[in-house]
């Protein structure tokens, strides 16, 4: 018989029958103030397995591994120095931190795929925190989605695109935050690199640390595998910077829309206000690619704060 996704509403019973399957290798969608996340096992390979055939992933790309607690990620790993501060600014949160692996990690070398390092994160989540302090183990978890494709911000966009794995969906809601975590990894000299721009912005790092992050281009330098050019992509044709979408495009603004279209139209924020932006973009762009039109349009977004995240997804959605 075919597989087939289950959904459940979030609830002290349905979290720990989802722990239980999480024990038992198979995997769970779970709710983080980011997006849902495609859980396993981290410390069984097998599991860990089963996420790359369900997202139909390219197995070089490494996972991030979700804990309840930073105390928990401590008892695991060292941290560099600037770990600490970071940890103590932004967890729980939407920072996700690359760091080595300690010797006798127990964590499966298919979720870092073969690399000597680990991306850890504590989702900002009541959900995510009670399943992960329930399960007792770290959880490896790529966004819920088909490779490639649109990042999922509620349970419906997960049984959209993970529809016939047998993978079992809490329900929590919409993510508030709305893109992913971003990523950051330690160099030898104490700097610190943003190796994904995510939740958390390079001024939100600079103001609350004082760290002055630098931008690694890791899709160029090969540095963080995952970084595919190409994401993110909704099923029509992207078109960025475009302040007067053609008749037949659809229209996703930024502000107020113009007074005079008559296209199909959404504004990610009504106010201009980049977090609410970021908290709409997944969702928008998935109403979006089910509505009659060429291809999405998209109005220019500022290029900083979290609109760097937001660019970032755009672009690799538009090639
Ligand atoms: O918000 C998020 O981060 C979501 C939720 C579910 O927590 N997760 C997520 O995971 O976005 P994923 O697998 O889609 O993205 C993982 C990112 C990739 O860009 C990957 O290259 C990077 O983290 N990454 C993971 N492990 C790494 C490592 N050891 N070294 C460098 N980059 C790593
Ligand atoms: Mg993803």
């Amino acid at each position: 018989m075919a597989a087939i996704a289950q959904r459940a509403e979030a609830s002290v019973e349905t979290v720990a029958i989802a722990a239980e399957r999480l024990r038992a290798g198979r995997l769970v969608a779970f709710p983080t103030e980011t997006v849902y996340g495609l859980g396993a096992d981290a410390t069984q390979d097998a599991a860990v397995a089963r996420i790359f055939e369900a997202k139909q992933r390219p197995s070089f790309n490494p996972l991030i591994c979700h804990f309840p607690s930073t105390d928990a990620v401590c008892a695991m790993f060292p941290f560099p120095e600037p770990a600490a501060r970071l940890a103590d600014a932004f967890w729980p949160g939407s920072l996700s931190m690359v760091l080595p692996r300690p010797a006798g990690c127990p964590i499966s070398k298919l979720a870092c795929a073969g690399l000597e390092t680990v991306a850890v994160r504590v989702p900002n989540h009541a959900m995510a925190q009670s399943l992960l302090s329930d399960v007792g183990v770290p959880v490896a978890a790529p966004s819920a989605n088909r490779s490639g494709r649109l990042s999922p911000t509620r349970a419906e966009h997960v049984m959209q695109s993970l529809s016939d794995s047998d993978v079992f969906v809490l329900d929590g809601g919409r993510c508030a935050v709305g893109v992913e975590s971003s990523v950051v990894g330690f160099e030898a000299d104490g700097s610190v690199s943003l190796l994904r721009e995510g939740g958390i912005s390079r001024e939100d790092i600079l103001q609350r640390t004082g760290i002055e992050v630098v931008y690694f281009d890791a899709v160029d330098e090969g540095r963080s595998p995952g970084r595919l050019t190409r994401h993110y992509q909704p099923t029509k044709p992207l078109r960025l910077n475009v302040e007067q979408p053609t008749e037949d495009e659809l229209y996703l603004g930024f502000g107020p829309l113009p007074p005079d279209l008559s296209n199909k139209a959404m504004t990610l924020s009504e106010r201009a206000d980049l977090t609410e932006a970021a908290a709409n973009l997944f969702s928008m762009l998935h109403d979006l690619e089910t509505q009659d039109g060429s291809s999405i349009a998209v109005a220019p977004i500022p290029e900083t704060g979290l609109g760097r995240a937001i660019n970032d997804r755009l672009q690799r959605g538009a090639i």
